[in-house]
Formats: structure tokens, C-alpha cells, sequence
């Protein structure tokens, strides 16, 4: 990274250490403030000077063929020389490539990712649907980085609705309807006992014999809920596939059943648990929250009872260093009681259990229910923005091939990238149109400049064949000017986007990166002519081409995002 090395540099020059001044260095709101300013304020207890002063002592002694400095007020300003520094660079990264090393920060440490995690026989929700999109790209972003990440389907598989469902299955179940429309059949069997039970209590009564049977192993009650469990992840396996999604584990609650019993033991020896109105609870008053239910009154289970099962299932057994859940916002107060709970249990390691919570989404000014964000409207948001996708595709490009597939991967590349560019905490408004459009920021303006880079790219193949580009074959004296400076210094960035997306487990940081970078390469592009008789020039600009081609296929992937290579 520019600024590490410039540090680094410095840090032969100045009573401070290559960190320090890394710290300090800033990088100055104007282009002709220079392109790194120092703010001498570090500098003058140890000196006992002014920050002015010192800029302006110093100024004159930090003279080096890297940059011109200067003094203005309290800042040493820094003017990088350009062909310099671009050439070092392109030098140790041929064909570009080397702009996507990433550092290892991670160190093989195993990050076990919680995402997704719908419930069985229940809609798909728009919240499934977020906790998918950016636990994916928190996936792919920190496995880039050097960790081991691990990600699990938390499915909802357990607890007594499914008691209910059973009786509704029995009473009402219409074995076409539910192969026609699984998740849309279950959940208007579930809707319809809600509705009965009012009239006809015996089916509360029924449903918990069920849940019960279910509990101790009943065969037929363990085929009814088998069948749900089947025709449910058939219905999400659809949507994984079009969202190009994996899973190294899909381990619902119900496999922590047989875990349970052990973990309240070990709370029961801790003398952490208590009575509270015939429950068995973990009280957390000295942190003001409400107790953590670890058995209810009739002995069964609970959410948290199950989290915090799997919480020591995920440490201990599959040797997670770091545990990550992105659910949203609205479980913030569950997952504090867990992380509680397992500090009270004396697990130093509580502190590495980080809920990642993210916010509402809007679909055109409406707020997704979950009773309407069934599949089926997830999917038709999916099919919206394909269809379109088409469209665009259709004016822009009427003659190409394979039209349907590259729609696919824009409308859907549409859909990631609006619900990943901004900040996860923040409620989304989704607006289709916006959000599937080839300007503006956008993930098709994104996969749009990545598509010309292509063309651009086998152009230069086609007329000067494969290049050998070294520091004979190129030179940046002329090919140092604003356009591409500002290019080469977004490239640069890149590792820096990687690093502050996985620190604060914001994918927004490289959404956002992507955006800016694209928007100095069609600056670059637009100032630009790449295919001039110069050589040198030509080449020299061609490898600032592959380097964002590079960074931009990368970056998208890492997203989550497809990258057709003809738009
Ligand atoms: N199934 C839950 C829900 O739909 C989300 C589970 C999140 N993961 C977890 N370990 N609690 O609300």
C-alpha cells in the first residue's frame, strides 16, 4: 500500500517509527495540498517546537527523489512523484495481478460464520435473505484475507411449532397444494391452526403430544417433520443457487438436542442457574438485562438454550477462534445474553462471539413482511430485476449471445450489491429500477466497466499480441498524468478496502471501494487514448487497465457478484 511504503520511507528520516507516522499520515481533502500530509502535532512535544515550526525545519531536510515536500502551516505536504512510484509498483506486480495480494491477516485463525438461517415450513424472509447476502461476501472477504472461514445454515428446525404443524398436516394438509407451493401450503397450515385453536383448544393439547412425540424419537412424528424439513430446503436450495451461495455446514437446532442436557449441567454445577416462576434461568441483573431462559417450566428448550449449545459446539468442537452471526438488529439482546452467559460459564473466548447485525429492507417504499417475503417473493424480486436487466441489456446490446445468462448475473449482481453498498445497519430501500441500472452506483455500473476492460483488453491482444510488460517494455513519464494517478492511487487501495471491510465486518467498505474504482477508470477511459503508436505510453496504460480489471473481477467476486465478460 502507497501510504505504508511513504511511511515506511519516512521513518528513516524522522525521530518516529514506520507505524507512527502511517497513523498519522493523512491524506489531504485537496489534490494540491499534495497527494500524503504529515501533521507535525506528533512531533512537538518530542521536540518541544511548534507544529509549525517543525514543518517548517523539516521541510527542506526530507528531500528524496520519491516526492517533493513543502511546508504549510502546521503540515509537511507531500507531492509523490508519480512515474516513480507507479513504476516501482507496476514492476513487482506484472500484469497486474499483484494488486490483488492481499495481506495475511487472518493467520489460519477459523472464523465460523452463522448466516442465513431460515426456519423450516416458514417464509424465506427479506432478513434470510440479508444475512445471506452479507454473510457471503464476510465469507469470501475474510478467506482473502487469511482466515479460515466456515460458514453454517443455522436452519430453524426445531422447537414446538412444529407440534402445531403436524396437527395442521393431519387436519388439513393437501398433499398437491404443498407440491405445488411447499412453503406457502405450510404456512397457511399454520395460519389455519391459529385460527382453530381458538374454536378448538384439543389442538394445542394434540400439537404439544406431537412436539413431545417428536422429542423422544416417534417415528412417525420424525417422518411427518423429515417431510417438512426435505420440501422446505428444496424451496431454499433454489434461491442459494441463483444467489450463488454455499454452505461448508447446514446444521439445524435440532442438532444440538443431544448437546443440551450436558450444557444446563454445567450451568447447574456453576451454580448459575436459578429458579424464576418454575423456569431455569442465568439472571444477567448486574448487566440490567433480562434473564437468559435456559429451561422453561415444562422442561423443554428454548432459542437461547440451543445458541448457547451451539455456541460451545462451534468452539469447542469445531475449533472456531471467532464466531460470527449476522442476523438482524433485532436479536441484539439474544445474542448479549449468550455472550454473557458464556462469560459467566469463565469462557475467556466469549469475547470473540460477535453478533453482526444489519437493518430492515424496503422493497419500493414498502416494507417486506414476512407474511408476503414468502419464497416465491423473493424470488419473483430476483425474477423482477432479470427481467429488468433484459431490458437494459436489449438497448445497450441487441446482439448478444447469451443475453439470458448475462441478465441473470446483472439483475442479480443488482440486487447483492444494492443491499451490500451501504453501511448493514442501515434499513435499505430497494428500489428496482435504481438499483438495476447501468449508471449510477450501482453493480451493473460496476460489472459495466469490468465488461469494457475486457474489450479493451482483447483489442490490445488482437493488435500487438501478448505483451511481456516489464520496466523495458513501459514507462510512466507520460502516462503520469491526473486521470491515471488518480487510478493507480484507487488501485492501490484495494488491500486497505479488504482490510476495513473484514475489521468491521462491513462489505459496504468494498462495495463502496468497487464504485469509486470504476468511476476513475471511466474518467480515465473517457480522458484517455489507450491505443497510441507510443509504445511505452500504450503499454504503461495497459497495465493500469489490467490491474483494475484485476481489482474489479476480484472485488465483485468477493461480493458475491458474477462478472460476464460481455455486456
Ligand atoms: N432462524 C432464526 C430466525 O429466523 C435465525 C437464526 C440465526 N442464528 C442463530 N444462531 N440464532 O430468526
Amino acid at each position: 500500500m502507497l501510504k505504508k511504503r511513504i511511511a515506511q520511507k519516512l521513518a528513516s528520516h524522522l525521530p518516529l517509527s514506520g507505524e507512527e507516522i502511517f497513523q498519522a499520515l493523512e491524506v489531504p481533502a485537496h489534490e494540491n495540498h499534495g497527494d500524503l500530509a504529515l501533521p507535525c502535532f506528533i512531533l512537538s512535544r518530542m521536540l518541544k517546537q511548534n507544529p509549525q515550526q517543525i514543518a517548517g525545519e523539516w521541510a527542506p531536510k526530507l528531500t528524496s527523489d520519491y516526492w517533493e515536500v513543502e511546508a504549510a502551516g502546521p503540515y509537511l505536504n507531500f507531492k509523490l512523484n508519480r512515474p516513480l512510484v507507479m513504476e516501482q509498483y507496476m514492476s513487482s506486480n506484472r500484469d497486474g495481478a499483484g494488486f490483488t495480494a492481499a495481506p495475511n491477516i487472518g493467520q489460519g485463525k477459523r472464523v465460523i460464520i452463522d448466516m442465513s438461517s431460515p426456519n423450516i415450513a416458514k417464509p424465506f424472509g427479506i432478513g434470510h435473505l440479508r444475512s445471506t447476502m452479507i454473510g457471503n461476501a464476510l465469507y469470501h472477504i475474510l478467506r482473502k484475507i487469511g482466515y479460515d472461514t466456515v460458514n453454517v445454515n443455522h436452519l430453524g428446525d426445531w422447537g414446538t411449532q412444529f407440534g402445531k404443524q403436524i396437527v395442521a398436516y393431519l387436519e388439513w394438509g393437501d398433499d398437491a397444494a404443498i407440491a405445488a407451493d411447499p412453503i406457502k401450503a405450510y404456512l397457511s397450515l399454520y395460519v389455519k391452526f391459529h385460527q382453530e385453536v381458538e374454536n378448538r383448544p384439543e389442538l394445542e393439547l394434540q400439537a404439544r403430544e406431537w412436539f413431545a412425540k417428536l422429542e423422544a424419537g416417534d417415528e412417525t412424528a420424525l417422518n411427518y417433520w423429515n417431510k417438512f424439513i426435505t420440501d422446505s430446503k428444496t424451496e431454499f436450495q433454489r434461491l442459494y443457487d441463483r444467489l450463488g451461495v454455499r454452505f461448508d455446514h447446514v446444521l439445524g437446532e435440532s442438532f444440538y438436542n443431544d448437546k443440551m442436557e450436558a450444557v444446563a449441567e454445567e450451568l447447574e454445577q456453576l451454580g448459575l442457574l436459578e429458579e424464576s416462576d418454575g423456569a431455569m434461568v442465568v439472571r444477567l441483573d448486574d448487566e440490567g438485562l433480562p434473564p437468559c431462559i435456559i429451561r422453561k417450566s415444562d422442561g423443554s428448550s428454548i432459542y437461547a438454550t440451543r445458541d448457547l449449545t451451539t455456541a460451545l459446539y462451534r468452539h469447542d468442537v469445531m475449533g472456531g477462534d471467532k464466531l460470527l452471526y449476522v442476523v438482524g438488529s433485532e436479536q441484539t439482546l439474544h445474542f448479549r445474553q449468550i455472550a454473557l452467559v458464556l462469560e459467566r460459564m469463565g469462557k475467556p473466548w466469549s469475547k470473540q462471539l460477535q453478533h453482526v447485525p444489519f437493518g430492515l429492507m424496503r422493497m419500493n417504499g414498502q416494507k417486506m413482511s414476512t407474511r408476503k417475503g414468502k419464497v416465491v417473493f423473493l424470488e419473483e424480486v430476483l425474477d423482477e430485476a432479470v427481467q429488468h436487466a433484459l431490458l437494459k441489456i436489449e438497448e445497450k446490446n441487441p446482439d448478444l449471445a447469451d443475453k439470458h445468462e448475462v441478465a441473470e448475473a446483472i439483475g442479480i449482481g443488482a440486487v447483492v450489491f444494492g443491499d451490500l453498498l451501504h453501511s448493514r445497519i442501515l434499513n435499505v430501500d430497494f428500489n428496482l429500477a435504481d438499483t438495476v441500472n447501468f449508471e449510477g452506483e450501482t453493480g451493473p455500473y460496476v460489472q459495466y466497466a469490468y465488461a469494457r476492460i475486457q474489450r479493451l483488453l482483447t483489442r490490445a491482444e488482437l493488435e500487438y499480441g501478448q505483451q511481456q510488460a516489464d520496466s523495458t517494455t513501459y514507462s510512466f513519464q507520460e502516462a503520469a498524468d491526473d486521470y491515471s494517478w488518480q487510478l493507480f492511487k484507487h488501485l492501490v487501495a484495494y488491500p486497505e478496502a479488504l482490510a476495513q471491510a473484514a475489521e468491521r465486518s462491513e462489505p459496504s467498505v468494498l462495495a463502496r471501494y468497487l464504485i469509486e474504482c470504476a468511476q476513475a477508470f471511466n474518467r480515465f477511459y473517457r480522458h484517455q487514448r489507450i491505443f497510441i503508436e507510443n509504445s511505452s505510453e500504450r503499454t504503461a496504460k495497459l497495465e493500469l487497465v489490467k490491474a483494475t480489471g484485476a481489482c474489479l473481477e476480484e472485488g465483485l467476486h468477493l461480493l458475491g457478484i458474477r462478472t460476464p465478460v460481455e455486456i
